[in-house]
Order: C-alpha cells, then sequence, then structure tokens
C-alpha cells in the first residue's frame, strides 16, 4: 500500500479565548484545565513524522494559548527543516506572539474572522475582543510568511458579509476562504443554518475563473479581474474531498484519528509508554485502516464529533 498520510493536525488543547456559538458546546465555557502534554507531543511527532508527514498544523481550541508552542515549532524544524509548520487562530494573541512564532520557525497562519462589525463580533465570539483580532491580524502579515484568513458563514448570522471580508482580505493582500458550516453533534439540529460554497459563490459580485489549487488541500481557489487575491472554497458537505485525504489528527489528549467523522482512534499517548515499537504498530495499524470513502456526507455519521474546539477544525 502506498501511504498517503502527509499532513498532521494536532489539536494542543481544548482552551480557547473566544466562546464562538457555534464552536464549542456551553457546558465547556470556562475551562478549567490546560494540557500541557509537551513531551507527549515531541515524541508523538517524532513517531509520526516517519510517515512521511510534509505539514504539521497545530490547532486548538485556540493553539496559541498553548504555552510551549514556540518551543514545539522548533522541535518540528528541529526534527526535519522540511515540514511546513502551521497554525490556525483566532489572531487574539498574535499581536504578543506573531514574531515569536515566526522566528521559531512558523511557515505559515490560517486565521478564522466570521465578521467585520464589532457588535456581531462580540455576540458570535461572546467576547469583546473584536480590535485585538484586527491588531493581530496585522501583526501576522508582518511576520509570518504566509497568511490566509478563514470564514464560516453561516445563514442568519453572517452570510450577508462575504463580500465586505473579501474587501478586506483584499486591502490586506491576503488570500480568503470559505469554510462550509459543518455538522457536529453541537450543531447538527440546526442545518438551516448552512450555506453551500456554490451559494456563496454565485452571490458574489464577481467574475471568478479557477485558479491553481494544490490537488490535495481541501480549498479550491478562484480569483477575479477586480482582485489581487485568491478566494477560496472549502466546501467539505457538498463536495466531500475524503477521497484526496492525506490528512491524520491528534488530540490534545493525545487520540489519533484517521478522520473527523470516523470514531476509529487509539491513544498515541498511551501506546507510547508501552515502548516505540508498540506505538509504531498501532499508528500503523490506524493508516492501513483510514477511509477514503466520504463519510462525512452520510447525515447518519455526520454528527459523530462533539464540536471543534476538541478536534481542531
Ligand atoms: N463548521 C465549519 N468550521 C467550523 N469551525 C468551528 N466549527 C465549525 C463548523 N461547525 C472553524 C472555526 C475556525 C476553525 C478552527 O474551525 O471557524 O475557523
Amino acid at each position: 500500500m502506498i501511504n498517503r498520510i502527509k499532513y498532521l493536525r494536532v489539536s494542543l488543547l481544548n482552551s480557547c479565548n473566544l466562546n464562538c456559538f457555534y464552536c464549542r458546546p456551553p457546558q465547556q465555557e470556562n475551562d478549567t484545565y490546560v494540557h500541557e502534554n509537551f513531551d507527549n507531543f515531541k515524541n508523538s511527532i517524532k513517531l509520526l513524522h516517519t510517515l512521511g508527514i510534509e505539514k504539521i498544523r497545530f490547532t486548538g481550541g485556540e493553539p496559541t494559548l498553548y504555552k510551549q508552542l514556540p518551543e514545539l515549532i522548533q522541535f518540528v524544524k528541529k526534527t526535519n527543516p522540511k515540514i511546513h509548520t502551521a497554525l490556525t487562530s483566532n489572531a487574539i494573541l498574535l499581536k504578543k506572539k506573531a514574531k515569536l512564532l515566526a522566528d521559531s520557525g512558523l511557515d505559515s497562519v490560517n486565521i478564522s474572522i466570521d465578521t467585520l462589525d464589532e457588535t456581531r463580533f462580540c455576540s458570535v465570539t461572546g467576547r469583546n475582543k473584536y480590535n485585538d483580532m484586527i491588531d493581530g491580524i496585522k501583526e501576522a502579515i508582518k511576520h509570518i510568511p504566509k497568511v490566509k484568513l478563514n470564514t464560516v458563514l453561516i445563514r442568519g448570522t453572517n452570510d450577508d458579509e462575504a463580500d465586505d471580508l473579501i474587501q478586506f482580505a483584499n486591502k490586506l493582500k491576503v488570500d480568503i476562504r470559505f469554510i462550509e458550516f459543518m455538522p457536529t453533534k453541537l450543531n447538527s439540529q440546526n442545518s438551516d443554518q448552512y450555506i453551500s460554497g456554490d451559494e456563496i459563490k454565485k452571490s458574489l459580485p464577481y467574475t471568478f475563473t479557477p485558479a491553481s489549487s494544490d490537488p490535495s488541500t481541501a480549498a479550491r481557489y478562484v480569483s477575479s479581474p477586480d482582485l489581487d487575491i485568491k478566494v477560496g472554497f472549502i466546501n467539505p458537505v457538498s463536495h466531500s474531498f475524503c477521497a484526496m485525504c492525506n490528512r491524520i489528527r491528534l488530540t490534545s489528549d493525545g487520540r489519533l484519528y484517521g478522520c473527523l467523522f470516523s470514531g476509529a482512534s487509539f491513544n498515541l499517548f498511551e501506546s507510547l509508554q508501552q515502548g516505540y515499537d508498540n506505538a509504531t504498530r498501532e499508528v500503523n495499524q490506524l493508516v492501513a485502516n483510514k477511509t477514503y470513502t466520504g463519510c462525512s456526507r452520510k447525515s447518519g455519521d455526520s454528527a459523530f464529533f462533539p464540536s471543534f474546539v476538541n478536534m481542531g477544525g
């Protein structure tokens, strides 16, 4: 079997400094614990990179809350300088941390931004931190080699802002991607909030032509003579990209998953305590059994995972 796993996503912790209503279960609002599994993460990365990992993305919760994030990025680069290091962040702490992260070897950051309206920001995130986000985005652009914006449009919440967000990204000269709102246990009752990527694209006042897209990434990009940037669409619900999947995921408590929507997993941290060879065997088994069949589209399976704050999106 040809191993296709090239991309590891690591959810460092499930704490977040925002409380977006669609991402985080209400009972989890006040995180009382933060995993600081530094050695476990290092040992896991050391093992998993031997699969041929080319890119590691740190997610959360909010990964910039993880105190040893700079050291972890340095560790990845020391293990193999060719591995692309990426972050998914809400930018709140990037005003303070972007330079240190870039100096540590961070190659790129995807910043989540759902609205440009301060009042709406407060009602979506439950926090009065709009200006911190904007400052964080600007600081990230100054220091981190590649910055992209990610927006989840939700019907009735922020679906009137697609073009404003594109114009904002265009001014900053960074690409923006629209991610379809995915069903989770938290929001599966609210499927009327979902808008397809095609519907968003059609509603926009641009003549788009397809732009180059890396076939192994989920985003399909378009460009327009009226824009200096590319606009991406990540459509996991309407156009499953499972067949192209090259990812595995590690959660903050050590569980390794082949897929967001598959229950198949084992605890890599615990397995590593039984020895490296034992853990390698279990990793190989998970990779061999990983499915590529579009399970995310089957509504019966769709609400498998509880929320993004625990899985890292
Ligand atoms: N569908 C799509 N994206 C989601 N995110 C959180 N919940 C969902 C969902 N149900 C996104 C956040 C952030 C990233 C970490 O995951 O908006 O961009």
